[in-house]
């Protein structure tokens, strides 16, 4: 397995170019298997987990073509360019050993079921954040007509007349039960309203892209969906939008040394409630044409809490909370959506952090410096938070299970040693 090597110490300073969102783009291309028409994804991160779910697509039929990508790459046009047409798909099961590898698997459910009538999908299982259970993806494709049963660890769906539009209320906000119920509803008969739905940008994101494939959906970005049902999509081009957590997680990068990074092609819109956190913690944003200028002299304690999005993200808790550590005072980090999101804690206590957790809450005090150590990546996000605080760190860090990292930051040591940063892979002996 790959390792990372960080010696830190080192003031980030330059311009680095944030990749497409892997999480609007898993769902974008689980809206392939709505239609017959070809959807072109353009701008799509070459990720771990974009390879996972293209194979997924592939054994259900649908074709991809990447014939778009040498001319996106001439024009000077980075990320990847996928034509998917799932005209073919004749296979509507999604077999355990793919979906164990990455839970947003589950998004073709709701594709499958509205297009074929039936679906067979594994259930993913726990994993390292929580129990992460599908309730809700299920309960809500029930309220739209669906016989759904659990057979030897799969979901065994089944709409032999179609769906029914229906109103489904969410009882807690799902990013991914939204998902899935908005492109089910696309092809159901009827209107259906999802109450307390996600607002997520990757959310909106999935919306605009059914939207340009003939599907009728209004109040993106409100917490209540309406999606009135049509008799079929049509393909489509789509770009993804630029990732907000990679946008944040290099920015808490160039703060933990205090330097000054332009991040190119980030959306300031899409950070919610994300951006004052960080502004609060001592960073400095500024508009940049094309994109934000990141800056830091001083870190300062705060206290976060994690919610659904406007809220603080889940997925910046670990960084944010690598970033404290070195801060003036202290900070209070309750993560509130999953119950187990802490692993890094004991990873940057090795590294010198003063943690103290209490069931959800962790109380960080600043300590004067960190130093480097070996130390063990959990997660994907909690990955980026070791990195953060190596390259705050005195003296070496060796970060171990970067495949976690790979999931979701695209040359992320690339991109950062370009900025100053020294930082380097090891790669497995084979
Ligand atoms: C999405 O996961 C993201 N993944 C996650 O990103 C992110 O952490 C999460 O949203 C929260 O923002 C993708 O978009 C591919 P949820 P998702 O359904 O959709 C509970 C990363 O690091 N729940 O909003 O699976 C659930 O257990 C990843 O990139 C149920 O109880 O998250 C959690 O506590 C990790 N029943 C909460 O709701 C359900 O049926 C929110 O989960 C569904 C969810």
């Amino acid at each position: 397995m790959d390792k990372i090597a960080i010696r830190g110490g080192n003031r980030l300073s330059g311009r680095v170019r944030v990749g497409g969102a892997k999480n609007a783009a898993l769902p974008l291309m689980c809206a392939s298997l709505l239609t017959e028409g070809t959807l072109t994804l353009s701008n799509l991160p070459r990720l771990a987990d974009i390879t996972t779910l293209m194979r997924l697509l592939v054994q259900h039929g649908v074709e991809m073509n990447m014939d778009g990508d040498e001319s996106c790459r001439a024009a000077g046009r980075q990320g990847l360019t996928i034509g998917m047409d799932a005209t073919g798909v004749n296979n509507t099961t999604a077999p355990y050993d793919l979906v164990r590898k990455m839970r947003a698997s589950v998004l073709v459910l709701g594709p499958l079921l509205a297009r074929f009538g039936n679906a067979r999908v594994s259930l993913p299982g726990g994993c390292a954040i929580g129990t992460r259970p599908v309730d809700l993806h299920l309960k809500g494709l029930q309220h739209l007509g669906a016989e759904i049963d659990l057979d030897q660890g799969y979901i065994v769906a089944k709409a032999p007349n179609g769906l029914q539009g229906g109103e489904v209320v969410f009882p807690f906000v799902s990013v991914g039960a939204t998902e899935n119920l908005m492109m089910a509803a696309t092809l159901a008969k009827g209107t259906t309203r999802l109450v307390n739905a996600a607002r997520e940008p990757e959310v909106t994101d999935l919306g605009e892209c059914l939207i340009r494939m003939g599907a009728k959906i209004s109040g993106l970005g409100t917490d209540t969906l309406e999606i009135e049902g049509v008799s079929g999509l049509h393909g489509a081009e789509h770009p993804v939008i630029p990732d907000r957590i990679e946008t944040a997680s290099l920015a808490m990068a160039a703060a933990v040394t205090r330097g000054e990074i332009d991040l190119i092609d980030a959306r300031p819109d899409h950070l919610g409630s994300a951006i004052e956190a960080m502004e609060a913690a001592g960073i400095n944003f500024s508009p940049i044409e094309g994109g934000l200028r990141v800056s830091c002299n001083e870190l300062v304690g705060t206290d976060v809490m994690t919610e659904p999005y406007p809220g603080f993200p889940t997925d910046l808790q670990a960084q944010m909370m690598a970033l404290l550590t070195t801060a003036s005072g202290a900070s209070m980090i309750t993560e509130s959506i999953f119950e187990n999101r802490f692993m890094h804690v004991p990873e940057l206590m090795r590294m010198g952090a003063n943690i103290n957790l209490h069931g959800r809450s962790a109380m960080v005090r600043g300590v004067e410096r960190l130093t480097g150590a070996e130390v063990m990546a959990t997660d994907l996000r909690a990955s980026m938070s070791l990195v953060i605080a190596g390259l705050a760190a005195e003296g070496e860090t060796l970060v171990n299970r970067v495949y976690h990292l790979d999931r979701g930051y695209e040359r992320l040591e690339e991109k950062l040693s370009a900025c100053g940063a020294d930082i380097t892979r090891i790669k497995e002996q084979s």
